[in-house]
């Protein structure tokens, strides 16, 4: 097929609720570690992974050969069949999870790992309201949605499923108390509380969130965020659901799991994308009591899939061989510097956040009043594009920009990447103010 005919096939026989990044689409054609190729063979800097989804290189010979291999060995199996791969793939994870949690549900995205997190810590505890955050993102089921902390996310009608609430996000940019970090003792955390008492029955299922807001756009909490909302959980009965979906996996440098950066331990943590790097996974991983508490009958046609497990086991591995974690933190050190110097240059970079290999750009069309700037957004993305370098958008108000290229980038990769922005900011700043300011 032409690119002309995969654009319009797409457009004619998708549903055309699912959106495509650009003005003009890119179409995929191939891949290799830290690049992509269109059809027409132009080359780009991947510095979005798909969606924070390439954890360790497209198409990485070093995933893509035990793939191969498993295809030819045994495809599928289904939760009924115990194979080796899900087996080994569990066992590493029960190794590399903080504390007790030991045990795992195989699924096949974050969705369903969520959906399956809730359902378990309702068994467990007894209790059925679930605390979320706003502008989270959790998944594009009915129950995932419901946990939406943003109205764009959530308009599957009947309206979402009850029992869910939504407490304020640490969001320190636009705090949603007005208030300046460190002064206001994180007064955000104890919204919590406030919402439990006033819009719950007092005992919680649990409470749910990502370590760093990813569709948010890389909202990252000040240090005591999670500890307080922690104790806040217990006192009122409730697991602590880390969701991982794009945090996991040595992303935030270091460690595994983001939630291990804030020094708590949760009770579930759910994730997905980066586990697989490409292929469909979804995990849930617990306590044992918590997980002998999950009752009914429960099956996954695809939950554990031998190909998608020996993936998962092969992703784990490479990051552990090449220490990726600690690239992460001093590729994502680099990377933050360049990114910092590219806000004191240009003031439509209105914060700058994240963590390791996980950052983000708000632009704002002025600094002082904060007022976002969308356009200027898809802008800065299209003319990233035009240089070749990818990146990807997010935010409440659609104006900021995640990157989150895969863990085993180089020095390199970031000086190109940072050029390309520097370019690209240069070409819409001047749009942006209409006198071309520069710090
Ligand atoms: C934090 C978070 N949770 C859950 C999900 C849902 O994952 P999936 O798209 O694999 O269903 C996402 C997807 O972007 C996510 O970012």
């Amino acid at each position: 097929m032409t690119r002309d005919e995969i654009v319009k096939k797409h457009k004619q026989y998708l549903f055309p609720s699912i959106f495509t990044y650009y003005n003009d689409p890119l179409v995929t054609d191939h891949a290799s570690m830290q690049y992509v190729w269109d059809t027409e063979g132009k080359k780009y800097l991947d510095f979005f992974g798909g969606i924070v989804t390439i954890s360790v290189g497209h198409c990485n010979p070093r995933i893509t050969d035990r793939i191969k291999a498993q295809v030819d060995r045994l495809q599928h199996a289904s939760t009924v069949f115990p194979n080796e791969a899900v087996v080994a793939l569990a066992e590493k994870l029960a190794q590399i999870t903080p504390g007790e949690i030991s045990q795992t549900y195989p699924s096949n995205s974050g969705t369903e790992a969520n959906e399956t997190a809730v359902q378990i810590a309702r068994m467990y505890t007894g209790h059925f309201e679930v605390v979320g955050l706003r502008h989270g993102y959790s998944g594009r089921s009915s129950l995932t949605q419901s946990l939406a902390g943003q109205s764009g996310w959530r308009k599957s009608l009947p309206v979402p499923a009850p029992g869910f609430v939504h407490a304020l996000n640490p969001y320190c940019y636009r705090c949603p108390l007005g208030k300046t970090y460190p002064s206001c003792e994180v007064a955000c955390a104890r919204d919590v509380e406030a919402v439990i008492q006033t819009t719950t029955s007092g005992q919680i299922a649990a409470f749910l969130a990502e370590p760093i807001q990813g569709v948010g756009g890389f909202i990252t909490p000040p240090n005591e965020y999670f500890k307080i909302v922690f104790k806040i959980v217990k006192d009122y009965g409730g697991l602590f659901i880390s969701d991982e979906v794009q945090t996991a996996w040595g992303r935030t440098g270091k460690r595994w799991f983001g939630i291990e950066q804030w020094e708590v331990m949760p009770d579930i943590i759910t994730s997905a994308k980066g586990l697989g790097n490409g292929v469909p996974i979804g995990i849930t991983m617990t306590r044992p009591e918590i997980a002998a508490s999950f009752h009914g009958l429960q099956i996954s046609t695809f939950g554990g899939n031998p190909v998608t497990s020996v993936a998962a086991k092969a992703v784990i591995d490479l990051i552990e061989e090449d220490r990726l974690m600690d690239n992460a933190q001093t590729v994502g050190d680099y990377f933050r510097q360049g990114l910092d110097a590219l806000k004191e240059k240009y003031e439509q970079i209105g914060d700058v956040r994240g963590m390791g290999l996980m950052q983000a750009l708000e632009f704002v069309k002025d600094p002082v009043s904060k007022e976002p700037a969308p356009a200027a957004t898809n802008q800065f993305m299209e003319e990233c594009r035009k240089r070749g370098l990818l990146v990807g958008k997010g935010g409440l108000y659609a104006n900021v920009i995640r990157t989150s290229p895969p863990l085993n980038i180089t020095r390199s990769d970031v000086d190109e990447a940072i050029r390309i922005m520097d370019e690209a900011l240069a070409v819409i700043a001047p749009a942006l103010t209409g006198a071309g300011q520069f710090r």
